[in-house]
């Protein structure tokens, strides 16, 4: 899978993306990410990229003319082709987006490419997404300095559902939200048997390979009402 970053903040991802998980599916030939700068694609002696919205208002807008540019310039006629399930998906970070769910980043999972456009200064231009037409997504309800953060969390996310990336494959599949109930995982327990007193459940050390599923299943369905609740709470 390809995976583009459009930002003005190339620099930000270096470490990231060399990191132990991102830097092996890359060596691996599992993952292509690149890094395009929206400066390059500015034009004029200052290479200007954003100005103040018109009517007024804080802060500044990122002008149409360098993203777009930039991302037109990453697209290739395989891209651009109509067909009912597209091999590109361009998903624009914005607090303003749909919510990102496990079931977005599966849908991401199954493209050949995705293009992530990270916004800086007060958002986009509409005419960004006009011309682009991407796909909106939000990592939460609050707000960031930008989208680079928001982009990292897709392309960590996406990456563990790409096979071959997770050494055990059956690791993504067992992960919380996944699978067809999208339950939240339960607690676990590694060794020692006891820690300052706290003891690992009886069950987990029975060896009854089906009561152990009911057990999980059990606090997976708990721990998932707990955060039902807390995100009504919100
Ligand atoms: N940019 C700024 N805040 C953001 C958020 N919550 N999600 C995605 N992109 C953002």
């Amino acid at each position: 899978m390809r995976i583009d970053v459009v930002t003005l903040f190339p620099e930000m991802f270096q470490s990231f993306l060399d990191g132990s998980l991102l830097g092996t599916a890359q060596k691996a030939g599992l993952l292509d990410i690149r890094l395009s700068n929206i400066r390059d694609f500015a034009v004029g002696t200052h290479r200007q990229v954003d100005d103040r919205p018109y009517g007024g208002g804080p802060g500044m807008l990122l002008m149409p003319g360098p993203v777009v540019e930039c991302v037109e310039s990453l697209l290739t006629k395989k891209d651009c082709s109509e067909t009912a399930v597209p091999s590109t998906s361009i998903a624009m970070l914005t607090p303003s987006g749909q919510p990102l769910t496990q079931q977005i980043l599966e849908e991401f999972a199954t493209r050949r490419r995705i293009i992530l456009l990270c916004g800086r200064y007060e958002g986009f231009d509409q005419r960004i997404c006009d011309t682009l037409k991407p796909e909106l997504i939000s990592v939460g309800n609050y707000v960031l300095s930008g989208g680079e953060v928001a982009a990292m969390v897709i392309i960590d996310a996406v990456a563990r559902l790409i096979p071959g990336v997770l050494g055990d494959s059956l690791s993504a599949v067992d992960d919380s939200f996944s699978g067809t109930d999208r339950l939240i995982e339960g607690p676990q327990y590694t060794r020692p048997r006891e820690f300052r007193g706290l003891q690992v459940p009886e069950v987990l050390l029975s060896g009854d390979h089906q009561r152990i599923a009911d057990w999980r299943k059990m606090q997976a369905v708990t721990a998932t009402q707990k955060q039902t609740y807390y995100c009504q709470d919100n």
